[in-house]
C-alpha cells in the first residue's frame, strides 16, 4: 500500500495547489482538495479527535475510494493528517468504501468495506464486498490484515460496517441489500475485536429491514442506545424511498428508526423512519462518543448526484458541523444541536434590537462568509411570509400559508433549484440557529427538534444577509449573531 499511498499523495498535492476557494468552507472540514463523501471512522483516540473520509484524492469526481484523515483537539479545528488507506490488495481492488474506527488497547482499528467490482467498474450487478480492518499504533500510519467478515451466502451488496464493544462482546451492524433487493441492517458478534488470522462469524441476525418495497440498500448503518431504557436507534441511509408529499425530497435520505433492543433480542421498532435532517443536503452521518460522554454525529453535507459547483475549484463534498445528539422522548425523536466546541470559533457579539418589519427587508450582514446567527421570531404575525435571504438565491422563511418554515434555492446557472421545508414547531416563538459558511447554511430549529443543512453557491460578492417581511407585518423578539473565525 505504501507506493500507492506515495502516489496518491502525490497526486493530492497537485490538485492541492490548484484548489479555489469561493466556495471552500471556512469552519467545517471538506479534504484539502479533490473528492470527499462519507464520515467515516470519527473516534476519540489516545487525546485526539479522529475522522476520516471517504475521498478520491485525483480529482474533484468519486473514484477508488481512500481514506482522508483529520485529526482534533475539540472537533472543530482540524488538521489534515497524511492519507490513510488506499485501495488496490485483492480484497479491496476497487475501493476502501466506508466504515468505523474502534479504539483498543492503545491502538487504532478501521473497520471498512472493501469493494471489489466483479464485471466492468461501476457495474452495480456484479461486485463482491467484504469488512476488512486496518490496525495502526501511532494513529496515522496503517496496517491493513484484510478480510475479518466475508459476506453471508445471498448477500453481495455489504457494506459500511460500525463496530462497538458492549456485554462483553464485539458488535457490528453492516448494511445489506438481499436477494430481493430490499435494505437491510445485519448483526454480527464476536468474542475477540481482531486475531491474526481468524475471522468473525458470518453468523447473523436482521436487526432492521425496509416495510419499503421501493427501499433497495440501507447504507451507512449506525446503531445507538439512546436512553437507559434499552431505547436505541438504528440511523441508516436508505435508497430507492420516494417522495411522499414534503418528505424524502432528497434522491436519498438519512434518518432514523427508534426500538427497544437488548443482545440477543430482535430490535423492536417503535415509530417508523424519520429524516434525521431535513435539508437538501444530508447524507451518510455516523456518530461517535466524546470523552465525557456526549454522543455526536457528523454527516456528508452533499448528496449523490447533486450539481456540484465546486468541482470547478477540484475540489467537492464537506462535513456538517458536529452534533450532540438527544433523544426527545415525547416526541420520540432524535434531536441534533452544535457541540457547544462551536463557541469557540466566535469572534465578538452583535446584538440585533427587537424589530417589527412592515411589508418591508432591511440589511443585517453585508457579507457572510462565516456567520452563527441567533434570531427568535414571535409566530403571531399575519405577514404572508417573512424570514431571510441570503444573496439573491436562498431564502429561509415562515411560510404563513402553508404554516411551514422553508428553505428554498434557486441557482438555475447549477441546476439548482427548489425547497425544504418542515412544520412550524408548536408555540408562539420560533427560534433560528443559523451557521453559514462560503457554500453552506446549516439551520437549528427550536434548540434542535429539526435541522435543515443545505449548500448554496452565491458569488463572493453578493452574500449580504437581509430580513424581510412580506405583506403583513413580522416581529423579531431578539437576535445576536458572531463572526466566525477560520478553522485553516
Ligand atoms: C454511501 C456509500 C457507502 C459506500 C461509500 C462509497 O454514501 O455509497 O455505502 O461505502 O458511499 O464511497
Amino acid at each position: 500500500m505504501k507506493h500507492r499511498l506515495e502516489q496518491s499523495t502525490n497526486a493530492l498535492s497537485t490538485l492541492i495547489e490548484k484548489r479555489g476557494n469561493t466556495f471552500y468552507p471556512q469552519f467545517h472540514l471538506a479534504a484539502p482538495a479533490g473528492w470527499l463523501n462519507d464520515p467515516n471512522g470519527l473516534i476519540y483516540h489516545d487525546g485526539l479527535y479522529h475522522a476520516f473520509y471517504q475521498h478520491h484524492p485525483y480529482s474533484q469526481d468519486w473514484g477508488p475510494m481512500h481514506w482522508g484523515h483529520a485529526t482534533s483537539t475539540d472537533m472543530i479545528h482540524w488538521q489534515h493528517q497524511p492519507i490513510a488507506l488506499a485501495p488496490g490488495d485483492d480484497y479491496d481492488k476497487s475501493g476502501c468504501f466506508s466504515g468505523s474506527a474502534i479504539s483498543h488497547e492503545g491502538k487504532l482499528y478501521l473497520f471498512y468495506t472493501g469493494h471489489n467490482w466483479l464485471a466492468a467498474e461501476g457495474d452495480d450487478s456484479q461486485i463482491y464486498e467484504a469488512q476488512c480492518v486496518a490496525i495502526s499504533e501511532d494513529g496515522i500510519h496503517f496496517e491493513k490484515k484484510g478480510i475479518v467478515l466475508p459476506p453471508p451466502e445471498g448477500y453481495m451488496h455489504f457494506r459500511d460496517p460500525k463496530v462497538w464493544y458492549q456485554d462483553g462482546k464485539w458488535w457490528m451492524v453492516v448494511g445489506a441489500r438481499d436477494e430481493k433487493d430490499q435494505g437491510q441492517v445485519l448483526l454480527f458478534s464476536s468474542e475477540t475485536l481482531f486475531e491474526e488470522g481468524k475471522q468473525w462469524s458470518t453468523d447473523y441476525i436482521i436487526l432492521g429491514k425496509t416495510d419499503d418495497k421501493n427501499v433497495y440498500m440501507w447504507e451507512c448503518p449506525d446503531f445507538f442506545p439512546i436512553s437507559q431504557d434499552n431505547e436505541f436507534a438504528i440511523v441508516f441511509s436508505p435508497q430507492g424511498k420516494r417522495t411522499e408529499g414534503y418528505q424524502y425530497r432528497n434522491l436519498f435520505q438519512a434518518g432514523a428508526l427508534i426500538g427497544q433492543w437488548s443482545p440477543n433480542q430482535p430490535f423492536k421498532p417503535q415509530g417508523h423512519f424519520v429524516e434525521l435532517d431535513n435539508g437538501h443536503d444530508y447524507y451518510a452521518p455516523q456518530s461517535f462518543m466524546t470523552p465525557d460522554g456526549r454522543r455526536v454525529s457528523m454527516g456528508w453535507m452533499d448528496m449523490w448526484n447533486s450539481p456540484m459547483p465546486s468541482k470547478a475549484e477540484f475540489w467537492s463534498g464537506c462535513f456538517t458541523l458536529p452534533r450532540e445528539i438527544t433523544f426527545d422522548k415525547s416526541k420520540n425523536r432524535l434531536c441534533m444541536v452544535p457541540v457547544k466546541e462551536v463557541e469557540s470559533l466566535r469572534q465578538e457579539k452583535n446584538t440585533i434590537k427587537p424589530l417589527t418589519l412592515s411589508h418591508q427587508s432591511i440589511e443585517l450582514i453585508d457579507n457572510t462568509s462565516a456567520i452563527e446567527l441567533d434570531l427568535t421570531w414571535s409566530l403571531d404575525s399575519q405577514a404572508e411570509k417573512f424570514g431571510l435571504w441570503l444573496g439573491e438565491g436562498l431564502e429561509l422563511f415562515v411560510d404563513n400559508q402553508s404554516n411551514r418554515l422553508v428553505l428554498n434555492r434557486h441557482y438555475p446557472q447549477y441546476n439548482i433549484s427548489g425547497a425544504r421545508s418542515i412544520p412550524l414547531p408548536e408555540g408562539c416563538q420560533l427560534n433560528l440557529r443559523i451557521f453559514i459558511d462560503r457554500s453552506s447554511i446549516e439551520v437549528f430549529v427550536n434548540q434542535g427538534e429539526y435541522t435543515l443543512s443545505s449548500r448554496y453557491y452565491a458569488p463572493q460578492d453578493a452574500r449580504s444577509l437581509r430580513l424581510f417581511a412580506m405583506s403583513g407585518d413580522a416581529i423579531l423578539l431578539s437576535g445576536e449573531y458572531w463572526r466566525l473565525n477560520h478553522i485553516g
